[in-house]
């Protein structure tokens, strides 16, 4: 693939950010949301709830001051993972809060602990009943919350407690990911008081008077990478714009160590590579470290490395089940619990496979771009999830890439 291409809005920085929006007592302009389906399903659930919005040229006015309801339906919440993030603002909202439990892509447990842990340490009273959570409060108080794990949805869910809260809410081993930090600045353009996002602790002095703000959505991380791979995987010569280089070091590194060229400025990201690759060992962490959501697009890119590649998944366990689909384009793949031994073959061939997860996806659209004759994936509604306009962007750099049937995927 040769050319440039640019980065949509965060994908993960806009379905915390969006809800966010309902706190505050006038309307928000966000600007640079990605026109994706998880954004589509957000949209639903707003007015759902009573909010009046627009959403065009990726830009979405959200008007919170009609919000009358704190317990949106199964079929909303359950088609994203993100849907929770409306628990605690409806909670500082309205004390009460009754929304379905996640969906999302199925890449192994995914529980919400720590977000009723953080909830409960500020006072609400919150219990999962029929598969709904339901919190309620008669006030919220800032106290100090301890996270087992860096989890990104219990960051951001007691980042979003924390704002109604009187008093300082500290949170400890919180998620890093640019998307925190873009919540955070979010809060922050709206009023509220949040400091040390990006580092292990958050400090929100919260129970501050909310107003809406103008706001722009960071470039995203994974769909940057993304592209990043794709380049490489096609002896690419491509110019990634709208990007943050200083979100790619951890993919960076590892395409240079594979010999992938990769130079950026600004926000540019300059990939270019002759088709060969060295293998190397991966292994997923929570951000400054390698991500997950990254894990299955790279590894496709493994499966044609000289060598052999280590993989070592640590956040999710299901996220391996696509190597079965990679199987059966040739790729030679062993997996033992969390980890894949991926050795490196000459070449992929075209097959009919599918999407079994959003980078599931996007894993297999790198095999076809890399495989000798036609690949055909199914499943592509979870790509639409997630990437905005992906196929498009692919063929605007040369790829051959049709779109056939967009079936709805379940979750
Ligand atoms: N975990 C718990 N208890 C909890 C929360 C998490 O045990 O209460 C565990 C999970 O089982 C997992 C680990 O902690 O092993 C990390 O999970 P995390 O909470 O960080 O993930 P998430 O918030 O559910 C977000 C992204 C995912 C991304 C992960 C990790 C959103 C909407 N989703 O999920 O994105 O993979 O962080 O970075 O932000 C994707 O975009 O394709 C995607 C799946």
């Amino acid at each position: 693939m040769e050319g440039e291409v640019s980065v949509s809005g965060g994908k993960n920085a806009a379905v915390a950010i969006i809800p966010a929006a309902l706190l505050a007592d006038s309307p928000s302009t966000i600007e640079n949301i990605p026109d994706i389906n998880d954004v589509h399903v957000i949209i639903e659930m707003l007015r759902w709830l009573g909010a009046r919005v627009e959403f065009r040229d990726h830009t979405m006015w959200i008007d919170p001051r009609t919000v009358d309801r704190y317990n949106p339906p199964y079929e909303l919440a359950g088609r994203m993972r993100a849907s929770y993030y409306f628990a605690p603002v409806l909670l500082g909202v309205f004390g009460r809060a009754e929304v379905p439990l996640p969906g999302g892509c199925d890449i192994g447990a995914r529980p919400i602990d720590q977000t009723v842990k953080g909830m409960c340490a500020l006072g609400a009273r919150v219990e999962t009943l029929g598969g709904v959570v339901v919190a309620e409060a008669d006030e919220l108080i800032g106290d100090d919350i301890y996270l087992d794990m860096p989890s990104v949805g219990a960051t951001v869910n007691s980042m979003l407690t924390a704002v109604s809260a009187s008093g300082t809410t500290c949170i400890h081993n919180a998620a890093k990911e640019p998307h925190i930090v873009d919540l955070a600045n979010f809060l922050s353009s709206m009023g509220a008081v949040v400091k040390g996002a990006g580092t292990d602790v958050i400090r929100i002095r919260g129970g501050r008077h909310l107003h809406g703000a103008n706001y722009t959505v960071v470039p995203d991380q994974i769909e940057t990478g993304t592209l990043m791979i794709a380049a490489a995987a096609t002896a690419g010569d491509v110019l990634i714009t709208g990007a943050i280089p200083t979100h790619m070091e951890a993919l960076s590194a590892k395409l240079l160590e594979m010999g992938v060229s990769v130079t950026s400025e600004d926000d540019w990201i300059h990939v270019k590579s002759n088709g060969t690759f060295r293998s190397v060992n991966v292994k997923t962490q929570g951000y400054p470290g390698f991500p997950t959501d990254l894990q299955q697009p790279l590894s496709a890119l493994l499966t044609v490395a000289n060598g052999t590649s280590i993989v070592t998944e640590t956040i999710f366990e299901s996220r391996f089940r696509f190597l079965d689909e990679l199987r059966k384009m040739g790729a030679n793949v062993r997996v033992i619990e969390s980890t894949a031994i991926i050795s490196g073959v000459e070449k992929l061939v075209g097959a009919r496979v599918n999407a079994t997860d959003l980078r599931a996806g996007a894993a297999m659209m790198i095999a076809g771009l890399m495989a000798d004759g036609v690949t055909e994936i199914g499943g592509i509604g979870y790509i639409l999830r997630g990437y905005e306009r992906f196929d498009e962007k692919l063929r605007s750099l040369g790829a051959k890439v049709e779109t056939m049937h967009l079936t709805e995927v379940a979750f």
